[in-house]
């Protein structure tokens, strides 16, 4: 028998400035959980900023330790995880994190998601090139077929947070129902 969704661990995906980490943090004060970022705990755990792993490692080495991180932190705990932009696309980590938490992809659209990387550009190292809207676009094409895998897909609300929070929230109980 598959287990109750409403006790797996819940993993938000989706790309850069859809929200995951604000969105994940209040679903997981609403639902009564413990919040997890999985660009946080790499941080932790290497002692380094995201940039500054990609800048001394590389990118294929920061997702080695992003599958790592995720494999550690879904242990079965009913956490909230907001994954990092690229966490669900290579196979491995996808197949993770759909085996053990229930996966809602978070799905933006082109402006709000520009707009918002705009003010946190430095941060992002896969967005340190010339031209950050075209990068934006690639990336859009390339991962969405592939966020599209998640369990749940729940575009985000125009506006605050806390209208995509409610969105989840319906968009989770549906699903249950659906799967019951
Ligand atoms: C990445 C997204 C970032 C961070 C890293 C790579 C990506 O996380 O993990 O810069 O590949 O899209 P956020 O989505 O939290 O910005």
């Amino acid at each position: 028998m598959s287990p109750d969704i409403t006790t797996r661990p819940i993993a938000l995906v989706g790309l850069m400035g859809v929200g995951k980490t604000t969105v994940g943090r209040r679903l997981a004060k609403k639902l009564g959980r413990d919040f997890y970022d999985s660009d946080d705990e790499i941080e932790l755990a290497s002692g380094r900023t995201v940039a500054g792993y990609f800048r001394d490692h590389g990118e294929a080495e920061f997702r080695k330790g992003e599958r790592r991180v995720i494999e550690r932190l879904l242990d079965g705990t009913p956490i909230i995880l907001a994954t990092g932009g690229g966490a669900f696309i290579p196979n491995e980590t996808r197949k993770i994190l759909k085996e053990k938490a229930l996966t809602i992809w978070l799905k933006g659209d082109f402006n709000t998601v520009m707009e918002r990387v705009s003010r946190n550009r430095e941060k992002r190292p896969l967005l340190r090139v010339e031209d950050p809207r075209a990068k934006m676009r690639e990336l859009m094409d390339i991962r969405h077929p592939i966020y599209a895998k998640a369990h749940i897909t729940v575009p985000i609300a125009r506006g605050p947070h806390i209208r995509t929070v409610h969105k989840v929230i319906r968009a989770i109980k549906a699903h249950e129902s659906e799967t019951a």
